[in-house]
């Protein structure tokens, strides 16, 4: 008379160390291509992107970037990327910016309103033309 598990139990118990072991043997590849993807973004050159903003309730939207006049007057640019998951700001409430994914809000000079986000909207350094009333950002 034998004692101990059931065969099929043994078999689908050596299934399950198998694929765990399998899984295990990925990760330095998995690391290797998150690695590979970070190098990629870094060594990325800046894109300079030139717009007029139309401002519309002291904010324009254009390729990615939020160009917001506070009010003071002073002139802010940010990336639409929002803090939280990434999703494009697009939009402006109530004189607040608010991401269309989870509702966050930001002031015009990028601080968190409301969450989940909880760090500004990232601040883009730029030229103007006041000439053409054109302004140049570089976008990393
Ligand atoms: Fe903007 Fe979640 S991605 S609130």
């Amino acid at each position: 008379m034998t004692t101990g598990p059931h065969p099929g139990a043994r078999n689908a118990r050596r299934r399950v160390l198998a694929r765990m072991a399998g899984a295990l043997a990925m990760l330095p590849f998995a690391g290797a291509l998150v690695a590979m993807v970070g190098q990629r973004r870094r060594g990325r050159p800046p894109r300079t992107v030139r717009i007029t903003p139309d401002f519309r309730d002291d904010v324009a939207f254009g390729d990615g970037l939020i160009v917001s006049r506070a009010g003071d007057g002073r002139v802010a640019v940010f990336s639409s990327s929002c803090t939280h998951l990434g999703c494009r700001i697009s939009r402006v409430e109530d004189g607040r910016l608010v991401c269309p994914c989870h509702g966050s809000r930001f002031s015009l000079d990028g601080s968190v309103v409301n969450g989940p986000a909880t760090r500004p909207l990232t601040q883009l350094a730029f030229t103007t033309d006041p000439a053409s009333g054109e302004f140049t950002i570089d976008v990393v």
